[in-house]
């Protein structure tokens, strides 16, 4: 089993994207999987086909203690995984997890329960780097960033390291970078391929060799409930998170 926390502060990235169709890319190839909607925003609930509107308990009331993973999570309407719903409810965890004891390791520990029943753990967080995501960095045993190659990636790459590094020195030693995924990759954009060439340079292994163009459907797939996988599955959109799926598995079932 392994927990994976999508993250990066700068919003609009291809994060919940990523979570998404990653999650059903994992899912169509047998493997089990949770995801986790850590953001208010509610984005990766709603393209699971989960109605964020209509929930009795979220992500929120699991992180305050009031309800079990097990009480929450739903099946995704489509695509085979599982989704641990959020919504704006979540807002106000930020504020009422300040006070409360262990506020950082609310999920880790809500998660052991369940880790058994799957293969994969993914969460969605939020774009800030805020107690909800050091909760997502916390759980996590690696770190999965999308980012866009443009002028500014790079330096809110250095405050999001910075960010491993001290939830790695207090809270979570073993965190490690999972990988870079380029998304909304457009191959013609110039200065696309110079920040790919120094994203390359810095990180050199780390950054999957798989790049998620950037492709309506993957933009158009959310708003019917469902990861492109089921929407249209020969698009190239769906067809570069089957391929990133494959990479991770290589990777990760190379080395254990
Ligand atoms: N590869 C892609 N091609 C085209 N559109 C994309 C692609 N990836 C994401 N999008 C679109 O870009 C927008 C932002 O993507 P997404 O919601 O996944 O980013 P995010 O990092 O989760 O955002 P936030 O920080 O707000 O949570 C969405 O409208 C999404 O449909
Ligand atoms: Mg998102």
């Amino acid at each position: 089993m392994r927990i994976i926390a999508i993250t990066n502060q700068k919003g609009g990235v291809g994060k919940t994207t990523t979570g998404v169709n990653l999650a059903a890319s994992l899912a169509a190839m047998q493997r089990r999987v949770l995801l986790v909607d850590l953001d208010p925003q509610g984005n990766a609930t709603m393209g699971s086909g989960v109605d964020k509107r209509s929930l009795a308990a979220t992500v929120y009331h699991v992180l305050l203690g009031e309800k079990q993973i097990a009480e929450v999570r739903q099946r995704a309407a489509h695509g085979g995984y599982d989704v641990l719903p959020s919504n704006r409810d979540l807002a106000g965890a930020e504020v009422e997890l300040v006070d409360i004891e262990h506020r950082e390791t609310r999920l880790k520990t809500a998660l052991q329960a369940v880790a058994a029943e799957y293969d994969f753990i993914l969460i969605d967080c939020p774009p800030a780097l805020n107690l909800l995501t050091v909760n997502g960095l916390t759980a996590a045993q690696a770190v999965m960033i999308p980012m866009q190659c443009e002028y500014y990636a790079l330096e809110g790459l250095s405050d999001l390291v910075g960010t491993i590094k001290r939830v790695r020195a207090h809270l979570n030693p073993e965190l490690e970078i999972e990988g870079l995924l380029r998304t909304m990759y457009d191959p013609r954009n110039t200065l696309a391929q110079q920040v790919s060439a120094q994203l390359l340079q810095h990180f050199g292994d780390k950054v999957y060799r798989t790049v998620i163009p950037r492709n309506v459907r993957l933009a158009e797939a959310p708003s019917h409930g469902l990861p492109a996988l089921e929407f249209d599955r020969t698009s190239k959109g769906a067809q570069a998170y089957l391929a990133l799926a494959g990479e991770m598995l290589n990777r990760t079932e190379a080395t254990v």
